[in-house]
């Protein structure tokens, strides 16, 4: 009988647990045993693997977080670190892995492959930041996260006539940024891909003050500034008082919508196919709403125009007529 090893790995994205679910339920109808490995790469090398039935994943579809855990593995990054992950595999007869996770924990995966294993990934996290796919697991939940905030920080901005900059995770990734302003009615994006200098930025809510706007949100993406210099270069500029919301971990956690449940549901089921179809090396994706797989070399060679977010900068210019500068 063949058994399947299944892992998430990296920052936890709401709808993991749906996909552990699909996972399991899929293969247990195709005879193969399914075996839980607890707390990503590190908990492969430290041997932390149990039996996962339907049972143990019925309910958990709607849980945030993931039942299996999760971590960053430095050991994992080294080669001895993977050979070892590579003899505890093969020790519990386990001939098919999934991987749940993001970037870093598909080029582990990679690896994993290039030495024999049979390893299929699901895009898992809530940075949306692969090219190859339109959606990962967790980014629509987050983004519903993001504009539950964006809508009761606007209730108090326009009630004070406010400007407030809201910092978004994503890491390198301009998705949750671009999604949520366009969603929640933004006036000022800066994402690592179209980076505002101050200047510009100032500019920006300058022209928004003189056309009698005074409460501006400006949404950024994590990482790019210290957001308190951004604060007070435009405080200092604009003679304007200027809140901050950094909206951090509690855009990881919370249910995971349908969206999420759905898309993890399904490429929990595919990444079990391809793998019973005799593949390896595949990440499982969504393009145009229907199902893909691609090999794992070309997860991020897609020319950076397709991409949907430089279509939807475009559209949230048309709602900021004149301000946002395209290229
Ligand atoms: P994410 O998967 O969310 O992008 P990380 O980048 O932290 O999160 O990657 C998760 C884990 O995947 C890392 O802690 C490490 O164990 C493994 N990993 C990341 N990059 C590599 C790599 N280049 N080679 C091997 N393993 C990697
Ligand atoms: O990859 C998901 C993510 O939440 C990023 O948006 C963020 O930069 C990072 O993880 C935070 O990582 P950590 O949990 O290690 O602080």
């Amino acid at each position: 009988m063949n058994k399947l090893g299944i892992l998430t790995s990296g920052g936890d994205a709401p709808g993991m647990n749906a996909a552990i679910r699909a996972v399991v339920i899929a293969a247990q109808q195709k005879n193969i045993e399914t075996m839980g490995i607890k707390g990503g790469y590190q908990g492969l090398i430290d041997r932390n693997i149990d039996r996962l039935t339907p049972f143990n994943v019925e309910g958990i579809a709607d849980k945030g977080g993931t039942i299996l855990k999760t971590s960053r593995c430095l050991e994992f990054m080294k080669e001895e670190g993977r050979k070892k992950a590579v003899r505890v595999l093969k020790e519990f007869g386990i001939t098919f892995l999934v991987v749940i996770g993001g970037d870093g924990s598909f080029k582990g995966a990679e690896k994993l492959h290039h030495l024999g294993i049979n390893v299929i990934s699901i895009p898992g996290t809530i940075d949306n930041d692969f090219a190859y796919t339109d959606y990962s697991i967790g980014f629509d939940t987050a983004l519903n996260t993001i504009l539950d905030s964006i809508s009761k920080i606007k209730d108090t901005d326009l009630s004070h006539d406010k400007t407030t900059i809201i910092e978004v995770m994503g890491r390198y990734c301009g998705d949750l940024a671009t999604y949520s302003a366009l969603a929640g009615e933004g006036e000022i994006i800066s994402i690592p891909e179209r980076k505002l200098d101050f200047n510009t930025i100032c500019s920006q809510i300058n022209s928004k003050i003189a056309s009698g706007k005074h409460d501006n949100l400006i949404i950024i993406t994590e990482k790019m500034y210290d957001i308190r210099e951004l604060k007070k270069y435009i405080e200092e500029r604009l003679k304007i008082s200027v809140r901050t919301s950094v909206l951090g971990f509690i855009q990881r956690g919370g249910s995971p919508s349908a969206f999420d449940r759905i898309l993890a549901s399904k490429m929990g089921v595919k990444a079990v196919e391809l793998l019973t179809e005799g593949h390896s090396g595949l990440a499982v994706g969504i393009k145009e709403n229907k199902l893909i797989s691609i090999e794992f070399g070309n997860v991020n060679n897609i020319l950076s125009d397709n991409y949907e977010k430089f279509r939807l900068l475009d559209t949230f210019s048309t709602f900021n007529k004149g301000d946002q500068v395209l290229s």
